[in-house]
């Protein structure tokens, strides 16, 4: 017999967790069965309008037909061999992203967070391959989420994520972004890259200027560092270019990716130019499910439609229409909101704060719409990439019946 979802909580768990899963996640209280485009369907029958894409992962929304496809397809072929050897969908898909990236060479493994310790554990194997093992330290920034191993919350460096966790792990200098000096002061003989995301979506939807990306990518090449870049978030079409990068005209020398390219499927990968992949030699590195044929035929999926002619133009046509209604949200509800943040389809209202952003979301989930909280107060809003232009109508008008639900407390 299946347990029913509101199962009593055992002693000490979350209302909202199943007695026999660990406390992690503060979960809302509903269960969706299914998806279709950028609606889900709830074990009751109700209908959600789903604006915040799994995290920024159901870059085509839900149950697209042409994944669906290529998922089904291959799982009646091959499900599994290992990287013991050759896989002509990692040949393809790698193939595919070099021709569209800065990119020389990949590496595929199954999550943002692996592909983010790939990307450090790449940038210090290069300089330990090039005579330079005393390079291992990563610059990186206040703010910023790479993920949740502990190597990772090292990297980031937030106190509330590290609580509990032991020392954390050494290598790591941790730096206010947008503060050109102390870039520049931190650099030093043992530095061996510089790691951000373009947008700290996890960090409040802040988009890190063009102006700062281009001063990182002259002070690596000053001082031969390597450039990482975290685009778990930003990646696959999700600001309206291929990669949120694109926009500072600037280009990494490694970047980790995951979330959009699997549409939904666990699929990560680190990308790099033939130089900052030179340390990643035989034996260096693996993962055991890391691009395997079912990833493989999603994410060739993924990109035959995030690539196909057009398909970014209305990514940034819809960004734009989203924008607009956000701006008009701002000014209705003025008291309530005020900041829009992001770029393309990965957009913020930053709250005032006096209004807990789970309440936003909370009131947004009473509207039938997800919605995502983010740090600084901000509430996140990445609808798929092909949502309709109806369904941002739609979802901008929830937005405001959530927020009109919503008071600022008299101080
Ligand atoms: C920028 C960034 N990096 C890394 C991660 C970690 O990805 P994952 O949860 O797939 O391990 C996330 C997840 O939200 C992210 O937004």
């Amino acid at each position: 017999m299946t347990e029913p979802l509101t199962a009593a909580p055992a002693a000490g768990a979350n209302s909202q967790n199943s007695p026999v899963l660990m406390s992690t996640y503060a979960r809302q209280d509903v269960a969706f069965v299914r998806g279709e485009g950028a609606w889900l369907f709830a074990a009751d029958g109700e209908r959600y309008l789903d604006f915040g894409s799994g995290v920024a992962v159901n870059v085509l929304g839900h149950a697209h037909p042409h994944l669906v496809e290529a998922l089904t397809e291959q799982a009646t072929q091959l499900w599994h061999t290992s990287n013991l050897y050759r896989s002509p969908g990692q040949e393809r898909l790698a193939q595919r992203l070099c021709a569209t990236t800065f990119a020389d060479r990949v590496f595929f493994c199954n999550s943002g967070t692996e592909a983010c310790e790939g990307a450090i554990k790449a940038a210090r194997r290069y300089h330990y391959v090039n005579g330079h093992p005393e390079r291992w330290r990563v610059i990186t920034f206040e703010g910023a989420f790479h993920g949740r191993t502990l190597t990772a919350l090292a990297a980031a460096a937030n106190p509330k994520y590290l609580e509990g966790c032991g020392i954390a792990a050494d290598g790591f200098d941790n730096i206010p972004v947008s503060e050109p000096e102390a870039l520049q002061a931190a650099i030093g003989p043992e530095t061996a890259a510089i790691m951000v995301e373009p947008v700290m979506g996890e960090g409040g939807v802040r988009v890190v200027p063009a102006e700062d990306l281009q001063l990182m990518r002259a002070l690596c090449d000053e001082h031969g560092l390597l450039l990482i870049f975290d685009e778990v978030q930003t990646g696959v079409g999700r600001t309206g270019r291929l990669f949120a990068h694109e926009h500072a005209g600037i280009e990494p020398d490694i970047m980790a990716i995951a979330k959009g390219i699997g549409g939904g499927f666990p699929l990560g990968a680190i990308l790099a130019t033939e130089k900052a992949a030179s340390g990643m030699t035989a034996g260096s590195h693996g993962s055991t499910f890391g691009g395997n044929p079912l990833a493989m035929a999603v994410g060739n999926a993924v990109l035959d439609v995030v690539l196909e002619p057009g398909f970014l133009e209305e990514v940034s046509r819809k960004a734009a229409r989203l924008r607009q209604s956000l701006a008009e949200i701002k000014d209705r509800f003025s008291d309530l909101v005020l900041e829009v943040r992001g770029e393309g389809l990965l957009m913020g209202l930053k709250l005032n704060p006096d209004v807990p952003v789970a309440d936003c979301v909370k009131a947004a989930l009473a509207e039938h719409l997800l919605l995502i909280t983010a740090s600084d107060n901000v509430v996140r809003i990445l609808p798929p990439l092909n949502i309709s232009e109806d369904d941002i109508v739609e979802g901008t008008a929830r937005i405001a019946r959530a927020l009109s639900k919503l008071t600022v407390p008299a101080r």
